[in-house]
């Protein structure tokens, strides 16, 4: 068995540089399938989503190679359009890699993706996109099947969501459709924005990307490999914000854009942490005196407040001396850490799709919790962190997903974290 024990209560104080962020790098390492070359990606986080989207690629035909951060994808020598059922089952955004072997190669045989621990995840609107792109999809035995990848035209696609998937599907597969293929309701997220920057080096036409209007003029040749640096983790930042609001201290982050974060450190301000953006790259956190909490926090689209932060600032809101509320709208079952939370001592109601966060005189305790998903598991480290005494946190397998180096880098802060490795 794996652990993280962790010994809460101490000031984070230092400096850490965020990794690339997880949810960039996906949807790039699948725009790589689109080229009849080699693309090198630089600040590729060390992440199992990251490996299992490697995997992929190496199935579809493609040499793929890592040296530190540092990733090239040799497409050239694609060959197959077919992405096996235990590959695809590995993370849900293999969805994504649909668009892209259609454009690539004119078919795509994948597997539908199932739901996941944060409930149902449909995918009704990535086929009703393509489709309108001109993509025969057949959904058999759980696969589906798409053809049609060879005549596709571009055309007028209105999101009922702006959902950041489908979204980043419909670009790539726009790519390979001969005319203008323009996404309404598009999500504004910073990923599609580096999903738009990234193709545009290959030799794609995009326009409009970060706002809720996404142009695309497809078919014009062929893409080519490019070299291009992924941004940095805004939820990953937003973790390590939430620690120091729980834990209290001092602490430098680096590598992310702050007007990324807008979201969350206006909440963590009104809560009463102090932050500021000290280079187009950079912050600092500082809290002294205990947060005040009495924020009311509801999860939207870019910019909105992003769901993937709601468990760690309700981590953090944990510690606080007044109640906070949370409302979710993005997925059915995103409370999944609130349980575990509880166990260290955490006042939290949930009804529905609001959680009602009460303050504490007495703050966390540390207990033996497990993580559910990753984003719960990131709230529960931030939770131990601020708790008083020792916190064993199991699920390890969660946190692998999005956080490279988690103990490191909060070690780097001065936490006191170690990973435990029992044989049974
Ligand atoms: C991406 C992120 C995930 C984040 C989420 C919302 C990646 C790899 N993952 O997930 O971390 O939590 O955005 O910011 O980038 N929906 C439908 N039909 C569809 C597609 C989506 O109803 O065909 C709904 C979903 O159930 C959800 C909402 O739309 O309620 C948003 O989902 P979406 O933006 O698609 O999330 P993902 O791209 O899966």
């Amino acid at each position: 068995m794996e652990y993280y024990e962790i010994n809460g209560g101490r000031r984070l104080v230092g400096e850490v540089v965020v990794h690339g962020a997880k949810n960039s790098v996906l949807p790039l390492l699948c725009a790589t399938a689109l080229a009849d070359g080699v693309s090198v990606l630089h600040n590729c986080p060390s992440l199992s989503d990251v490996e299992a989207s490697i995997a992929i690629l190496r199935h579809l035909g493609c040499r793929v190679t890592r040296e530190g951060t540092t990733v090239t994808v040799d497409a050239s020598c694609l060959s197959r359009s077919d992405v096996p059922d235990v590959l695809m089952r590995e993370m849900r955004s293999s969805i994504i890699f649909l668009g892209a072997i259609l454009a690539r190669t004119g078919e795509a045989d994948v597997s539908m993706p199932g739901g996941c621990e944060l409930g149902p995840r449909p995918i009704d609107l990535h086929l009703s996109a393509l489709r309108k792109l001109g993509a025969g999809i057949e959904q058999r035995g759980g696969r589906l099947r798409c053809t049609g990848g060879t005549a596709l035209c571009g055309a007028e696609i209105t999101l009922t969501l702006p959902s950041v998937g489908a979204t980043e599907n419909i670009m790539l597969c726009a790519c390979a459709a001969e005319g203008v293929t323009v996404i309404c309701n598009a999500a504004r997220e910073p990923e599609i924005v580096d999903l738009a920057r990234f193709l545009r080096a290959m030799g794609a036409h995009i326009q409009g990307e970060g706002s809720g209007t996404v142009r695309i003029e497809g078919g014009r040749g062929k893409l080519h490999g490019c070299e291009h640096r992924v941004i940095g983790d805004r939820i990953v930042c937003a973790t390590y914000l939430s620690a120091v609001a729980c834990a209290g201290g001092e602490a430098s982050l680096t590598g992310v854009e702050p007007e990324q974060l807008a979201a969350v450190t206006g909440v963590l301000r009104d809560a009463g942490a102090e932050i500021l953006a000290t280079a187009p790259d950079a912050l600092t956190i500082r809290r002294d005196r205990p947060l005040d909490g009495g924020v009311v926090v509801r999860t939207s689209p870019y910019p909105g407040f992003p769901t993937d932060a709601q468990p760690v600032v309700m981590a953090a809101l944990c510690n606080a001396r007044r109640s906070s509320l949370f409302v979710e709208t993005m997925f059915e079952n995103r409370y999944r850490h609130v349980d575990e939370l509880r166990r260290m001592g955490a006042d939290i109601r949930v009804e529905d799709r609001v959680a009602v966060v009460g303050g504490t005189e007495t703050g966390l305790r540390g207990a033996a919790v497990e993580a559910h998903d990753l984003r719960g598991g990131g709230a529960l480290c931030v939770a131990a962190l601020g708790a008083a005494g020792t916190t064993i946190l199991t699920g390890l397998a969660h946190i692998r997903r999005g956080y490279a180096s988690l103990p490191e880098d909060l070690r780097a802060l001065g936490a006191d974290i170690t990973l435990h490795t029992e044989q049974n």
